[in-house]
């Protein structure tokens, strides 16, 4: 039952969204009935639960039977207990400039996993095989952190994506020189719904040795997966995720969420619902003369340029951020719960501000 509007424990207004990041959002209903469903009782704790197994099931329907998953509680977390399971001590990661792991981890990798990042500027957000072999060199070097493990993201951070052919290319350039391959699938289900592909056409079908796994900005509360996709290419993921902090001692809370989105089709219709109001939002968007919309919207966010007075006195009226100030790009994005209302509401502000 919904809590009655005036009920004051209630401490915002639920009818407002913004473009800020689709983690913004609140948690999709199914998902909040899941959690409902696995409360109560006692469950074994640290994922010797129920739901937890189950996870496991649904995680090999989609990514095949020797498929293994790791519920973690946030994305930060599974990138770094990711990249830890495929590298030495002195390993080295080569990702894009763009990278969430570089960028927007507050160096967690560097940090936590003590691991070194080799980073390549990859001007739309996507590493090739030429722009890898930019840091992959120098295995014998012991001056050198070796280049251990190649990390993508799928869709990348400026929402663009590989085709199931790129990532190939990529994992076999990286196998090829003996590096196995991270990809970070905080958005795998934006990338899987535009390409209107299986997960796994981009993962493990393609080479990809690991994976983090998304689920928040999917509609969960909180949660995301490592998920172990080669068996050969990884080891102690159980005791690098407790030693990283990510092992939930209720687990069953993280899985049933992810059991929810992942069972069956809520992962794609919450995806192919963000990007379509994506692409309504960038269609209206270039119809504003002096906006510009910067890269390929692919998935479910809108960069574009526009003069920084305007984006400063729209953001009085719709939450969202500045990506380069300098410049005045900023990004829009939206979420599961985006409305055709709230992009429509959106863009007549934006047009608004633009004629003031
Ligand atoms: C591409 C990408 N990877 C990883 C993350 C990390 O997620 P979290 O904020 O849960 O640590 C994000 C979050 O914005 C992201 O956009």
């Amino acid at each position: 039952m919904n809590p009655p509007k005036t009920d004051a424990r209630r401490h915002h207004d639920p009818e407002v969204r913004g473009f800020a990041s689709d983690n913004y959002s609140g948690v999709h209903p199914e998902v909040l009935a899941a959690l409902t469903l696995a409360n109560g009782g006692h469950q074994v704790a640290y994922g010797e639960d129920a739901y937890t197994e189950n996870l496991q099931q649904v995680i090999r329907s989609h990514f095949g039977p020797t498929a293994e998953a790791f519920p973690v509680f946030n994305g930060t977390g599974a990138n770094v207990v990711a990249l830890q399971a495929v590298t030495d001590r002195w390993g080295a990661v080569i990702c894009a400039e763009s990278a969430h792991i570089n960028v927007d981890e507050c160096g967690a990798p560097e940090r936590v996993g003590g691991l070194k990042l080799l980073t390549v500027p990859a001007p739309d957000g996507k590493l090739t095989p030429e722009l890898i072999d930019r840091q992959a060199y120098g295995w014998d070097d012991e001056h050198r952190a070796m280049p251990q493990v190649v990390s993508i993201a799928q869709a990348t951070e400026l929402g663009t994506v590989y085709t199931p052919e790129e990532i190939r290319a990529l994992c076999e350039h990286a196998h090829a020189h003996g590096m196995k391959v991270h990809l970070d699938g905080s958005r795998l289900a934006n990338a899987a719904a535009t390409l209107n592909v299986p997960m796994r056409t981009l993962t493990n079908a393609a080479g990809v040795d690991i994976l983090s796994l998304g689920g928040t900005k999917n509609g969960a509360m909180f949660g995301e997966a490592v998920v172990v996709l080669n068996q050969d290419a990884v080891s102690h993921m159980k005791h690098l995720r407790k030693l990283s902090m990510q092992l939930a001692s209720k687990m069953r809370f993280v899985s049933v969420q992810l059991e929810a989105l992942f069972a069956r089709d809520l992962w794609l219709r919450n995806a192919g619902h963000a990007n379509e109001m994506a692409q309504r939002l960038a269609e209206g968007v270039r119809a504003v003369h002096g906006v510009e919309v910067l890269y390929p919207v692919q998935v479910n966010a809108v960069f574009a340029r526009l003069p920084h007075d305007v984006s400063e006195r729209l953001q009085k009226r719709f939450r969202f951020y500045f990506w380069d100030e300098a410049a005045g790009d900023v990004r829009w994005m939206c979420g599961f719960d985006t409305t055709e209302d709230d992009v429509d509401a959106f863009l007549a502000a934006l047009k608004e501000e633009m004629a003031r």
